[in-house]
């Protein structure tokens, strides 16, 4: 019999925690609970191509478009969840992966219910080896296939190339309009919920982000005949860029606003040479569009006056960036509601300061999300972890979001 409104879709936690980590054990890293799965490596095909199966064991109908976004389909309109498969060069085991699992339970035993209709995902490339969030900007038309295609990753490898690894496995587009709204169950990745002793975030808005590459070009030369005022280091600049830009800033951001060079490549990378190259990725983020227009303004002008202090050209990659996104009332009240059951007095209303593919998809349909706590609230590291009582109260509000919103429920 198919669920009450109000009652939660029956889950069953010990195949969700069993499913959870079985999806590990695809680039386990053998360090604690870590995963190395980046998009397209054959960790994250092989992950995918044991989703299709497990999706299918579920009665579901595996799918999986140009871009590698592997879908579960229920039969006619239904509501989706998930989240992403993929990792971080170095990622936690649940950074994604709890909300394609924690999905993958709630349509499995709403199926055995015969309904409400419940559909997966689990989105490419949402930790960005090329883009940002790349397989949901392109399903939701953020960016089309051939833009997306455009992009490298840090080693210079086109996504078209990418791609092709998983051409095998593609059954074609999966329409957005069969979906009534999306659901995404995620790990918090900081630590307000683990320092309140909380359970459940209810997301009220996510952060909107910028990312690009900034490459200053000087002379590369020798590191021991070259005097100190005729070096063209792009080390130095990249180094001057740094701290002006910390001061710079500060009459700008909020206690909330983030900024972060986290990728720098010097070329050629050796100890006895004075680096003609440095190549790095300027990323930011705010939930407000206007600072972070601000913020881009800063770094451009920034950029400009070291290149031309010290003697060096300037170049830009592609700009990419996501809005701020407020989520869906009614779907938030879904989330709220079963949270409200869930975990009575330990649950609250939250902004989220990671990025998720919820914000592309509310370009086509509403979506919500929540959270359950980091550990620490460390993330996107191989200590990423989350208590098993945490993740199954996760579990359960979602099951509890599923029959609230199900639109063919008799009460
Ligand atoms: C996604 O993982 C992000 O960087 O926020
Ligand atoms: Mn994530
Ligand atoms: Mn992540």
């Amino acid at each position: 019999m198919q669920s009450e409104k109000g009652d939660a879709v029956k889950v069953d936690p010990k195949r969700f925690l069993a499913d959870l980590h079985q999806l590990r054990s695809f680039g386990a890293s053998g360090i604690g609970k870590g995963v190395v799965r980046p998009a397209y490596s054959q960790a994250d095909m092989d992950a995918r191509a044991w989703l299709m199966e497990r999706f299918e064991a579920a009665g579901l109908r595996a799918a999986v478009d140009a871009m590698g976004n592997t879908f579960g389909l229920a039969e006619g309109e239904s509501l989706l969840m998930g989240s992403h498969s993929d990792s971080q060069p170095e990622g936690g085991w649940l950074d994604g992966a709890l909300g394609v699992i924690a999905a993958l339970e709630v349509a499995r035993a709403a199926k055995e219910a015969g309904g409400p209709a419940i559909s997966v995902v689990s989105f490419q490339d949402e930790e960005g080896r090329f883009g940002v969030t790349t397989g949901s900007a392109v399903w939701s038309g953020q960016m089309n296939l051939a833009q997306a295609d455009g992009l490298t990753d840090h080693a210079g490898v086109p996504l078209a190339q990418a791609r092709r690894a998983m051409a095998g496995m593609v059954t074609g587009e999966v329409d957005p309009g069969r979906f009534s709204g999306f659901v995404e169950l995620h790990i918090e990745q900081g630590p307000t919920l683990d320092r309140s002793g909380e359970q459940i975030g209810v997301v009220t808005d996510i952060v909107g982000i910028r990312d690009m590459k900034i490459t200053f070009e000087g002379q590369q030369n020798h590191a021991g005949t070259t005097p100190m005022h005729l070096r063209r280091d792009a080390f130095q600049a990249v180094s001057a860029f740094n701290t002006a830009l910390n001061d710079r800033f500060r009459n700008v951001v909020t206690p909330t606003t983030v900024w972060t060079i986290g990728h720098v490549t010097l070329h050629p990378n050796a100890s006895s040479i004075v680096p003609g190259r440095a190549r790095f990725s300027m990323q930011w983020r705010d939930g407000d569009s206007e600072r972070l227009d601000r913020m881009e303004g800063i770094i451009r002008e920034t950029a400009l006056q070291v290149a031309d202090d010290m003697g060096l050209t300037l170049d830009y990659g592609p700009m990419l960036g996501l809005e701020p996104v407020a989520m869906d009332p009614r779907l938030r009240g879904a989330l709220e509601q079963g949270a409200a059951r869930v975990a009575p007095g330990l649950w609250r209303n939250m902004p989220s300061g990671a990025l998720h593919d919820a914000t592309n998809v509310s370009r086509l349909m509403p979506v919500a999300m929540l959270f359950v706590p980091s550990i620490n609230g460390i993330s996107h590291a191989f200590e990423e972890d989350t208590d098993e009582v945490d993740l199954v109260a996760g579990l359960e509000v979602l099951a509890h979001a599923a029959a609230a919103l199900d639109q063919t429920s008799t009460r």
